[in-house]
């Protein structure tokens, strides 16, 4: 079976390499991979940025889906041709996230899913929504349930509340089309006008060029009155000032990327004086994909934004792709 991995970081060192296949041991899924798609975080996964220290050679990406080829001995949960995606957290499963939630994460520390087959633990693997193609359901796993977790799990979504995303990649416009069909009024931010225009015909209520308005925070709290009830903030260093700006006092900042850089300087009176919750976001557990799916199948005209699907071969075009920050939604990769 071939597999994408890289031994030294950068993108022009992922190779396509031929590795024997496993097979599955006591409580594991011999998993068939049909597609993949691309996080910002397997961008910086693959140049060193995310973990200098990481471990090669390493098979990147956390998200995919395929079909379940063999079981091991004991599996109860999946039987052989059901179509599953791993979990990002392959030990998370309900509850908090703790310390074992980060280490045991696919496409870093572990091997991921630019592969054309791979092991999964029955209980680290939820059920494929079956309306989707492969490479939508191939989106799900980081993006979506980072997206379910900020604006259902814990941001707790009203109809009738605003939501504020920043940009239009993944997890953002899964954050709006969540957010619309949750009933909240989402305003989006771009740096293009040609995707904010894509973004208003999805359903946004509002959106806001953060190139030609670099003051967007105000101009996002003069929409909403009040300022809006919660912010999913992907930008990091370079946004967080303004989207303390957008958020309404007594509101939630859901702190999930950092695009825009990793060290801020807030002046802590704007979070403190206006009681403003500022949750750390990390992807979400087995639980939140699971009601994601069964949300999205009672739901099955909201499907994946997926911008452009790259064969299993030009995976690394599809890393360039992402990389040049065209893209308008999910960047996904076809594997059979
Ligand atoms: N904490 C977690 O659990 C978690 C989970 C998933 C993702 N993340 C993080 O969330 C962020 C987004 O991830 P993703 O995979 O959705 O990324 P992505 O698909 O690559 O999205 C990139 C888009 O974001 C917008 N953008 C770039 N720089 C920006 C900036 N300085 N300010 C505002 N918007 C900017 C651009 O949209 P326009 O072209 O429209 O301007 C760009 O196309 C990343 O930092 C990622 O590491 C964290």
């Amino acid at each position: 079976m071939r597999a994408w991995a890289f031994a030294e970081f950068g993108v022009e060192h992922l190779v396509l390499t031929e590795r024997s296949e496993p097979r599955p041991g006591p409580g594991q899924l011999l998993v068939r991979l049909s597609a993949a798609s691309l996080n910002y975080r397997d961008l910086l996964m693959v140049r060193g940025a995310y973990n200098p220290r990481q471990r090669l050679p390493l098979v990147p990406c956390s998200d995919g889906v395929g079909e379940v080829a063999a079981v091991g001995e004991g599996v109860s949960r999946f039987s052989v041709g059901d179509r599953v995606c791993p979990l990002f957290s392959q030990t998370w499963v309900t509850g908090p996230p703790d310390d074992d939630a980060g280490r045991g994460t696919l496409g870093g520390p572990l091997d991921g899913t630019l592969q054309e087959v791979m092991l999964v633990d029955e209980r680290a693997a939820v059920a494929a929504p079956e309306h989707l193609s492969d490479a939508e359901a191939a989106c799900l796993p980081c993006a979506a349930v980072t997206a379910w977790r900020a604006l259902v799990t814990e941001g707790g979504i009203r109809p009738g509340d605003t939501v504020l995303t920043l940009g239009t990649g993944g997890v953002s416009l899964f954050a709006l089309q969540l957010g619309t069909a949750l009933g909240a009024g989402v305003v989006v931010t771009s740096s293009s006008d040609e995707k904010l225009a894509r973004a208003l015909a999805m359903g946004a209520a509002h959106g806001v060029n953060y190139r030609t308005d670099p003051k967007w925070g105000k101009a996002v709290r003069a929409w909403s009155g009040r300022g809006v009830d919660l912010v999913v903030e992907l930008g990091g260093a370079a946004t967080l000032g303004q989207s303390l700006g957008a958020v309404r006092t007594g509101g939630c900042i859901a702190l999930i990327g950092n695009l825009g850089g990793n060290v801020a300087e807030i002046a802590l009176p704007r979070i403190l004086m206006r009681a403003i919750r500022i949750q750390g976001l990390f992807v979400g557990n087995r639980d939140d994909f699971e009601s994601l799916t069964r949300f999205l199948s009672v739901n099955p005209d909201l499907r994946p934004t997926v911008d452009r699907v790259f064969p299993f071969e030009e995976a690394p075009e599809a890393f360039a792709h992402l990389a040049s920050g065209t893209h308008f939604g999910k960047v996904a990769v076809s594997i059979r």
